[in-house]
């Protein structure tokens, strides 16, 4: 792997020898875009690959040279007002009112390994080996101002990690307005835009369109990433699939307000720019001060979706992720909150402890509703110690009842909010996000408190460390309920406004780094409503998230096969739930609640008292199998099947990193009877080994790939005896192991 410059032409060729990353200098010294895509040979010079000829009237060129103009030339950093009329990556704002700038190369420098984004969440690396990082410095001499572009590739990942870090060298302020993380001008724009949108409990739905000409975006103007768009698009060719087909990801690593755009001109080129959202940001630049962007990761595959999903979570898990929990099978939980709400005492959960325990969980999470005046969700928020009344023994008492129990102990706390009836409240009003003169927006009766202050943060990690000293907590549940509105910090001036939600989101990030370091062996799973915050961002503390608070096993399936497409396996908190659902009201077989969630965090969210006999038994099953499996099924290659946007039918399947054991996934939304023999053509397995199925028929692992998995079921006939009938809602596990 190497990342090459050759000073004669001035290009830069980066190449893993499975993708080639190619820029090169132009003739007015800015940094020009020559290609992206599989891995090509190095040559000393890619000059011909520059497509410059002369335009019509309307163009602006450089030094009279008409067939050079800022709008024609692929760019690598672009900004706007000196010929080119697109989004730009970068605009400055300096104190003669001008936002005209002129990034030129001045040097470079070649690394081994990838330096640390200060304050940020990023990607790394373990050893020197695994990467190598470009960072290209240009400057504008007139204001002196400094970019760093950082090109970080990995030897074994076809992905490329950007981040843009300015150095204010000048004697003046100047306000960044606009600076993305990544930019990259395609030469065409045959592509189809897929993103990851839907809305509180329906998050990250797979929506495909093809690009047109003009400007098509998924943002998030909310103060978190959000359940609205997931901070992940990908380029794909009309023409391909799961299975085949080029396409490009692109990631970003940051949790708050975020823009994902594609912008095709009318010679169909497609810029595609990625970053903080520009809207309704700003970042004043003192002399000597440094900003540094978010980072983005391009992932190419041209072996479909699928091979872009597997290097995301091949490079999530391993090198996002981090600490004790990165790589250990994560532990089977239940959590009180659809089985209490907030309706609990603490006799009342070891009452569902204790069966939980009978049924082999290994961690008990209490979720809201034990601290402070909270007996619903209008009062306690801020106040993080127990509430004596519902827990007489506190925190600590709970937790050594569990711990004895022979389980482990996990908590809920939503860090980042008050409520007006607290005592954080009464002494620190302005402690809350609010404009003065403005009515303050409420949401789920709660305020966001303004972690873009020091002292904010410190108050709140004492508190929650505290507990975390005193109390044998094992977990963590970090929930974020409510977005950012009339944002404005008391502590900023007024210039600075519009600083807020970045600063809010290093608040966090800060809160989280610092709660991670003192107590590493926690596990800690992020939560906003939900999937609000279920971004690259968190995941570089959290090693888990919980995908939704629709816990239906149907919408389940697709939002799982969504968050698939950027996010491992490892990282989706999946939970079997009671019936009729509590969001749709669903009633679906306990089987397929299991069967979804188990390829995810797995755990329970409901009150196993309440079940029968034989439905816990059916859970003993389920835990054993996951058990037994989790390892497999938590960090295995996951490949997505059937699609549930397409049909009545989805499918997933896991495979050990040894290739000798795959688990299969299949359901089926709405029974249908007498209908079609079905088969699933399965990937990932070696031809020429034999697999036997849930313990019956041997296959060979060819046969299973070109031929497929049956999975007709009693539907298609009548049901005989001793067959089961199927039924709505209906799935099935296959496991396959090599013989
Ligand atoms: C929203 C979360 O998504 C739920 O799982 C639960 O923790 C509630 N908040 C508690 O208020």
């Amino acid at each position: 792997m190497s990342i090459y410059f050759e000073q004669g032409s001035r290009s830069f060729h980066l190449t893993n020898g499975k993708i080639s990353y190619l820029m090169k200098i132009l003739p007015n010294d800015q940094l020009g875009q020559l290609y992206y895509g599989p891995a090509i040979q190095c040559r000393d010079n890619f000059d011909h690959l520059l497509e410059m000829v002369p335009r019509s009237m309307t163009a602006c060129v450089f030094e009279n040279n008409d067939r050079f103009s800022m709008e024609h030339v692929k760019q690598e950093y672009p900004a706007y007002g000196t010929g080119d009329f697109r989004h730009p990556a970068v605009r400055i704002l300096q104190q003669n009112g001008s936002s005209i700038t002129n990034f030129t190369y001045h040097s470079h420098t070649i690394t081994k390994g990838k330096p640390k984004l200060e304050g940020l969440p990023a990607t790394y690396c373990e050893d020197e080996s695994e990467a190598e990082t470009l960072c290209i410095t240009l400057k504008d001499e007139l204001i002196g101002l400094r970019l760093e572009l950082l090109y970080t590739l990995f030897a074994n990942h076809t992905a490329l990690a950007r981040s843009v870090r300015f150095v204010n060298e000048g004697n003046e302020a100047v306000t960044i307005d606009t600076a993305m993380s990544l930019n990259l001008d395609l030469p065409d724009s045959d592509y189809e835009l897929l993103q990851l949108s839907g809305a509180w409990a329906r998050e990250r739905h797979v929506y495909t369109r093809p690009l047109v000409p003009g400007i098509q975006s998924v943002e998030s103007a909310r103060g978190t990433s959000s359940h609205n768009h997931n901070p992940f698009i990908a380029l794909k060719r009309r023409e391909t699939t799961e299975t085949q087909g080029e396409v490009i990801g692109f990631s970003l690593i940051y949790s708050g307000n975020f823009l994902a755009q594609a912008e095709v001109d009318v010679w169909g080129v497609t810029r595609v720019t990625m970053g903080i959202n520009p809207f309704g940001f700003s970042w004043k630049l003192e002399p000597g001060a440094v900003f540094q962007t978010p980072e983005a990761v391009m992932v190419y595959s041209d072996m479909g979706l699928n091979g872009m999903s597997q290097t995301f979570h091949a490079l999530y898990q391993k090198r996002l992720a981090r600490g004790y929990w990165r790589d250990r099978p994560r532990p089977i939980l239940l959590n009180n909150w659809e089985a209490t709400y907030f309706n609990f005492t603490e006799e009342k959960l070891l009452d569902i402890a204790r069966t939980a325990r009978d049924q082999g969980i290994e961690l008990f999470v209490l979720d809201d509703g034990w601290f402070g005046q909270r007996s619903n969700d209008r009062a306690g928020l801020g106040d993080w110690t127990p509430n004596y009344t519902r827990l007489p023994n506190g925190i600590s008492g709970l937790a050594e009842k569990i711990e004895q129990l022979g389980m482990k102990f996990g908590l809920w706390f939503e860090p980042e909010m008050v409520n007006r009836d607290s005592d954080l409240f009464r002494t620190h009003p302005d402690w809350a996000i609010q404009t003065p003169g403005r009515t303050m927006s409420v949401g789920r009766n709660q305020y966001v408190l303004d972690y873009s202050r020091k002292e904010v943060v410190d108050y709140i990690f004492d508190s929650m460390a505290k507990l975390l000293r005193e109390a044998k907590i094992s977990y963590v549940k970090w929930d974020m309920n409510r977005c950012i509105t009339e944002a404005f910090s008391a502590k900023l001036p007024a210039e600075q406004q519009s600083e807020l939600f970045h600063r809010y989101i290093l608040g966090v990030y800060d809160l989280y780094d610092r709660l991670t370091t003192a107590f590493p062996k926690v596990l800690f799973e992020s939560c906003a409503s939900g999937g609000g915050r279920f971004d690259p961002g968190i995941l570089y503390y959290a090693p888990q998230g919980w995908a939704s608070d629709d816990s239906d096993a149907v919408e389940r399936i697709k939002i799982q096969y969504g968050t698939s497409m950027c996010y491992p396996i490892s990282s989706i908190g999946a939970h079997v739930s009671i019936v009729p659902n509590h969001q749709v009201y669903r009633i679906t077989p306990l089987k397929t609640r299991g069967n979804v969630a188990c390829f995810g965090t797995f755990g329970y969210e409901l009150d196993l008292n309440r079940l029968t006999a034989e439905e816990l038994e059916v859970v003993r099953e389920q835990i054993k199998f996951m058990k037994e499996y989790r390892e497999v099924l938590q960090f295995g290659t996951f490949y997505r099947l059937l699609s549930p946007f397409e049909g009545n039918y989805t499918a997933w399947m896991v495979v050990s990193s040894d290739r000798k054991t795959a688990i299969v996934g299949w359901y089926k939304i709405l029974n249908e009877v007498n209908t079609s023999f079905h088969r699933v053509k399965l990937r990932g397995l070696v031809p020429d080994m034999l697999y036997r199925v849930n313990g019956g028929a041997v296959y060979g692992g060819d046969e299973l790939i070109h031929i497929g998995l049956l999975t007709t079921d009693s539907s298609s006939g009548e049901c005989r005896e001793g067959q089961t009938p199927s039924c709505d809602f209906d799935s099935c596990l296959f496991v396959l192991k090599a013989e």
